[in-house]
């Protein structure tokens, strides 16, 4: 295919993805700016003709933004320039007003990617907080699917629907917001994926093992080893689930400067943990994982004397041929 075709132009008879048509093109009365100054210092405004926006350093009038490309510079009456770009929903929800904690863009992306949240998707989310990461889940699933974001506190419910209806400046079709505990509350039924981002989420595994369909993934967000001690062994141990697979992501930005090129000296050292599980089938039992353990992985000053590695014997010289461990290496004993 000849790559000049490739993409056609959009004209007024496309239909427009909710929220697209604040993301592009000249500013607009209703649009959110970013207002960035020479010392990197951000400030949002929402256009709005006719007003001005006010600085130590004079004023400009919102109306010499309205119509002019993203990326321009406007220039206050006291000389102050800003950089005026759209901020992207990495700057919103970390600008946006908060009621509870957010769940941070990097945490965001992997839990798109990694609960494979696709258009057209049918999502029940809880609790949505300040609405963070329902934003990136309805981005996700677009206008023909459905986020069901459950809360159990009305003042966040609030904040949530007011941040959402900011991010896409409009009601946006496919979302839905009911106050109350999700593990009294939900209801639906046939939903693809479940994202829990809440104290107690072994609270609602049988909840969610009601409402996903088999092959569906459940996505748990934690803070703390202990809560994700719990949330592996009670999705573990319910019996309707894959084994559990937990992980957590760190991102380290760079200083890149002529010949200092290294890694920041601060960064972002914890957010949460992230556990995936698939929904099995009703009635099913996954086939038991066979597999040795690598080598040295049940070392033997790890076990005590005469128990056996859980996986079978390793072909280690710490090891009886029966599997048990050999009294001839020093060891520290586990209690
Ligand atoms: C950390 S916040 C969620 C933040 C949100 N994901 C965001 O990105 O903005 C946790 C929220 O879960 C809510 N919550 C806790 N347990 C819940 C439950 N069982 N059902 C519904 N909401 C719950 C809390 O009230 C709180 O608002």
């Amino acid at each position: 295919m000849d790559s000049t075709t490739s993409h056609q132009a959009l004209d007024d008879t496309d239909p427009v993805t909710t929220g697209a048509e604040h993301r592009r093109g000249p500013f607009k009365p209703g649009d959110q700016v970013q207002l960035t100054d020479a010392k990197g210092r951000m400030s949002t405004i929402t256009l709005q003709p006719g007003k001005q926006y006010h600085t130590h350093k004079g004023a400009f009038d919102h109306d010499e933004l309205i119509g002019s490309p993203e990326g321009v510079v406007v220039k206050t009456s006291g000389g102050n320039e800003y950089l005026a770009l759209r901020p992207l929903l990495a700057d919103f929800v970390l600008s946006m007003p908060r009621g509870a904690a957010v769940v941070y863009p990097k945490d965001a992306g992997q839990i798109v990617q990694m609960a494979d949240i696709f258009p057209g998707a049918r999502v029940v989310e809880a609790g949505v907080g300040s609405g963070a990461l329902t934003c990136s889940l309805l981005r996700a699933v677009g206008d023909t699917g459905m986020v069901h974001s459950y809360e159990r506190r009305e003042e966040f419910a609030e904040i949530a629907a007011k941040n959402v209806r900011s991010f896409f400046g409009t009601e946006h079709p496919a979302w839905q917001l009911t106050i109350g505990d999700l593990a009294e509350k939900l209801a639906d039924d046939e939903v693809d994926r479940v994202v829990l981002d809440m104290l107690a989420p072994w609270d609602c595994v049988d909840a969610v093992a009601e409402a996903l369909v088999p092959g569906g993934v459940v996505c748990c967000y934690v803070a703390t080893t202990t809560q994700l001690s719990r949330t592996v062994e009670t999705l573990r141990a319910h019996g309707a689930f894959t084994e559990p697979q937990p992980w957590e992501s760190m991102v380290r930005g760079w200083h890149v400067e002529g010949l200092a090129v290294r890694p920041d000296h601060r960064m972002i050292g914890h957010t949460g943990f992230l556990v995936t599980a698939r929904r099995l089938a009703d009635g099913v039992t996954p086939p038991v994982r066979r597999r040795r353990p690598s080598k040295g992985s049940y070392a033997a000053d790890y076990l005590a004397e005469g128990s056996t590695p859980a996986a079978g014997p390793a072909a280690d010289p710490e090891f009886n041929e029966d599997g048990t461990v050999t009294s001839s290496v020093p060891r520290r004993v586990l209690p």
